[in-house]
């Protein structure tokens, strides 16, 4: 019988083979849990893009007879109807002068192309909108006001929508952007944070998402929707984006921190239907005092206000022994009109204002 001799040379043979066998396990077991994901994401999507699709064709009918196909759907879950969208221009402070631009230059083209019929083709609405500014300064919330004065879909687009990870996908996801924007218009097409789309085409760029961005460009100057059909971005960055879509952006809305009287609009809006205290609420004080805020920063510092008023109460009136209110009741807590403290207290603790401007 031969003798096994162990030599080195078989140690490393056996070392080698039990590396590869790893790499081969570790291979195949990423590849099925990617599978797994993406199944899954792929059927709650589907479930989610029914509903929308049935939902669409019970509330238009001429949508009954128009089939989708396979990734026209999977966007679906993507879209936003208008009367999903609870924000409106009245619900925007301090933008009025973007507001109404927007309505003659955006909107009514959208709504009306056949009024526009006899003019010259130069009268259209622009193919492209871009709002840019720092952040939470009102761009998403123009986009939705938007679609819901004109009635249009609204099919928002991330990038995760887009960058399949699969070759090949994507290319057919960005045909049906265009595919079912088409079918369904009027539709705005928003892409949120556009520069991390449609950043500078630098050599450094994958080839895929090169090749994705040069077939998206071809589908936009493809449009043939009279205005009805609209690509809307919004972005924090503009000089992030490639000239070439600027180019296809010529509407261009800067949306930045608001000044004094723009605040005053924003907290009248946000404050609309909240009590303010008639002696002890000065609006004057907290315009000055939030010099340097976003609309957001704005919302929020009201947010807390509303919550630190009502805190201060339970913590006076609530026994937490009878786990009731002293006046007897339990689930009914009085409205507490705002006064100028409760916002005070807010802005030294809570809300940073953000020094980007
Ligand atoms: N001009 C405004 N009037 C009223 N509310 C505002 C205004 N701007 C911002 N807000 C409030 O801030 C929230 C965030 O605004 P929005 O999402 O439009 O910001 P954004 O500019 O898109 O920010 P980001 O760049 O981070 O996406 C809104 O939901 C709203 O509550
Ligand atoms: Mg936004």
């Amino acid at each position: 019988m031969a003798k096994f001799k162990f030599d080195l040379k078989t140690a490393g043979d056996l070392l080698v083979l039990a590396g590869a066998g790893l790499s081969v396990y570790y291979l195949l077991n990423h590849i099925l849990n990617e599978y797994v994901d993406s199944s899954v994401k792929q059927s709650e999507a589907g479930k989610k893009s029914k509903s929308v699709l049935k939902r669409i064709q019970a509330s238009n009918p001429q949508l009954k007879n128009v089939t989708f196909n396979q990734y026209e759907k999977t966007l679906l879950s993507s879209l936003v109807t208008p009367d999903e969208i609870d924000v409106t221009f009245e619900d925007i402070g301090g933008l009025q002068n973007i507001i109404n631009e927007l309505r003659d230059a955006v909107i009514l083209p959208l709504t009306k192309p056949d009024l526009f019929a006899s003019h010259s083709a130069l009268i259209q609405s622009p193919k492209g909108v871009l709002f840019y500014g720092p952040p939470g300064c009102g761009k998403t919330m123009l986009a939705k006001a938007i679609a819901k004065e004109s009635g249009a879909f609204f099919l928002s687009i991330r990038m995760s929508t887009v960058m399949d990870k699969w070759y090949g996908e994507s290319n057919k996801i960005t045909d049906a952007i265009f595919s079912l924007a088409n079918k369904l218009q009027p539709c705005i097409i928003f892409i949120d944070e556009i520069d991390s789309f449609l950043r500078d085409r630098s050599s450094s760029d994958h080839e895929v998402s090169a090749l994705l961005k040069a077939e998206f460009m071809t589908l936009w100057d493809g449009l043939k929707s009279n205005g009805r059909i609209m690509v809307m971005g919004a972005t924090n960055r503009k000089s992030d984006i490639d000239e070439a879509f600027l180019r296809r952006l010529p509407k261009t809305f800067p949306v930045g921190k608001p000044d004094a009287s723009q605040r005053r609009s924003i907290f009248e809006k946000i404050l609309l239907n909240v009590e303010l205290d008639e002696n002890d609420f000065d609006l004057e004080y907290l315009i000055a005092k939030t010099k340097g805020y976003s609309g957001s920063d704005i919302r929020e510092l009201c947010r807390e206000a509303a919550i630190h008023s009502i805190k201060d109460y339970i913590r006076d009136n609530y026994d937490h022994k009878t786990k009731q209110l002293s006046n007897g009741t339990v689930d009914s807590l009085p409205v507490i009109p705002l006064k100028t403290t409760d916002f005070i207290r807010t802005a030294n603790t809570t809300i940073p204002a953000s020094t980007i401007d």
